[in-house]
């Protein structure tokens, strides 16, 4: 896995003087069956969130509100993504250390996930990550 398989996806949207809508369809949408869906929110100012890597997982994230940066990191490559807009969503491969900084107030980081919540996925180290990576290229 690389950083230029994570990549920003335009969704669409469909605006109106009455308002705004997005619309996901997983399977038109969504590059995974989409398992799990969760959220960030009432992050306090100055908090990192993520700081983990994850073995299968993939993730589709969305700022559903306010702002954040994503910093992906595949071992050999880092990228920052900021995540402002609703209509706008971040493929996140497997294999990718992440950090989500720089919250705005009353942000929102909607998350889409291929795969239910399990601990044994995640590289809570980065230097386990880091094995694994370069365990992956041999
Ligand atoms: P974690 O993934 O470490 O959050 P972040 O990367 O945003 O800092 O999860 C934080 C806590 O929430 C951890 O104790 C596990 C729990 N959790 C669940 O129980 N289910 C979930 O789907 C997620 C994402 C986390």
């Amino acid at each position: 896995m690389t950083i230029e398989q994570c990549k920003i996806l335009k969704l669409t949207k469909v605006h109106e003087v009455r308002g705004s809508l997005t619309f996901i369809e997983g399977s038109n949408h969504i590059p995974f069956d989409i398992k799990r869906v969760y959220y960030l929110y009432d992050v306090p100012d100055e908090t990192k969130r993520g700081k983990h890597g994850h073995e299968k997982l993939q993730q589709f994230i969305i700022a559903m509100s306010g702002s954040f940066d994503v910093v992906l990191d595949d071992g050999q490559n880092k990228k920052t993504f900021t995540m402002n807009r609703p209509s706008y969503g971040l493929y996140v491969a497997p294999m990718m250390w992440r950090e989500v900084i720089n919250f705005s107030h009353g942000a929102v980081c909607l998350v889409l996930a291929s795969e239910n919540y399990d601990e044994n996925d995640y590289f809570r180290n980065y230097d386990e990550f880091m094995k694994k990576v370069k365990e992956n290229k041999v």
